[in-house]
């Protein structure tokens, strides 16, 4: 890898071609199973990205891919969970990114093959379930994160769970930059996790309309509510509106059922598809460079500020 991040599942936002770009750049790529409708589909998309990682490998022997990784939910709305993990296991998918249910009998299939399993939680509790599960490594979903976000501060959750933990520990929850990556390995997180930055990136399936609202919006544009999704998470304020709700007084009548939201099957203006999901690091969001271009601006961030501060901490070694 050429800088600790991790191109976060997005759905109906990550594809085979931005998981491939990001990897290209030494970042690891991934994207959520249920982006394709079917199975069939996602053992598809697994190939297609495989076939594309092996040519850049022998052409590009010195500058190899990083891994890729799909995101599972593991929840019992999902009937896909079985096969999609099957077609996990025939493509020995190298990272397996679990969500909502931590179950052992996905890590111990997926550590059969040699791939490994990142599960993403919002509290200690789960971190602590997970962790008892055999999970790799668990993804801090902190306050302010796009999708199904937590309410706590990367601070207080990664003390607590550096506590009882000591596997691979990623950071999520509004990183839009080198600067924030660095910052979150100097705050003990060994990858950071970034979602939203990557919602405006010329290969992403979000559309325009999503893409130039995220460059209109500021942190305050975000609103964390359960009555979108039946789970907590955030979305932006516009799109709300948009869709004909009212931001600050949301009914429970507006719910979507997880699995209906996850299959994304209705035609009416609903969860993730016109209302939009992202965090409050779209702040700092404002254009939409290619894959490439961004992972190379975050290495460059990244490595500067990693260069500032040990000359700060330790002096110029000149
Ligand atoms: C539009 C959108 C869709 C998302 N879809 C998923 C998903 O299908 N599965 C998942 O595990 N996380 C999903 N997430 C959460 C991200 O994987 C990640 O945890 C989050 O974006 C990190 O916070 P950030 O957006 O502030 O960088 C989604 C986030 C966004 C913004």
């Amino acid at each position: 890898m050429s800088i600790p991040v991790i191109q976060a599942p997005m759905f109906l936002v990550s594809n085979p071609k931005m998981v491939t770009e990001a990897c290209k750049a030494g970042i690891v790529g991934s994207f959520a199973a249920l982006n394709q409708r079917n199975s069939e589909g996602l053992d598809a998309w697994l190939r297609e990205i495989i076939e594309d990682l092996e040519t850049w490998n022998i052409t590009n022997p010195d500058l190899l891919a990083a891994p890729f990784g799909v995101n599972l939910i593991v929840h019992r709305t999902n009937s896909r969970l079985q096969e999609d993990l099957q077609a996990i296991i025939r493509h020995k998918v190298p990272i397996v990114i679990t969500s909502l249910g931590a179950a052992e009998n996905v890590v111990e299939a997926v550590h059969a093959y040699g791939g490994i399993v990142f599960h993403d939680v919002t509290n200690p509790r789960h971190a602590k379930k997970a962790a008892a599960a055999g999970v790799d490594g668990l993804i801090l979903v902190c306050a302010g994160a796009g999708g199904h976000a937590g309410t706590l501060s990367p601070f207080a959750f990664l003390s607590e769970v550096r506590e009882f933990y000591d596997k691979t520990i990623l950071l999520a929850g509004c990183i839009s930059d080198g600067r924030s990556v660095a910052s979150a390995r100097i705050m003990g997180a060994d990858l950071a996790y970034i979602g939203s930055r990557f919602i405006n990136v010329a290969e992403s399936g979000a559309s325009e309309i999503m893409k130039k609202l995220i460059i209109e919006s500021n942190a305050l544009d975000v609103v964390y509510t359960a009555e979108v999704s039946g789970v907590p998470g955030n979305f932006l304020r516009k799109s709300i509106i948009d869709a004909g709700l009212d931001p600050d007084n949301l009914q429970t009548k507006s719910k979507v059922e997880i699995g209906e939201m996850l299959t994304c099957e209705q035609d009416e203006k609903k969860a993730w598809k016109d209302i939009f999901s992202a965090g409050q690091g779209v702040g700092s969001v404002c254009d939409t460079p290619t894959t490439a271009e961004l992972c190379a601006r975050l290495k460059k961030e990244y490595d500067a500020t990693v260069k500032a501060f040990l000359n700060e901490m330790v002096g110029d070694p000149r």
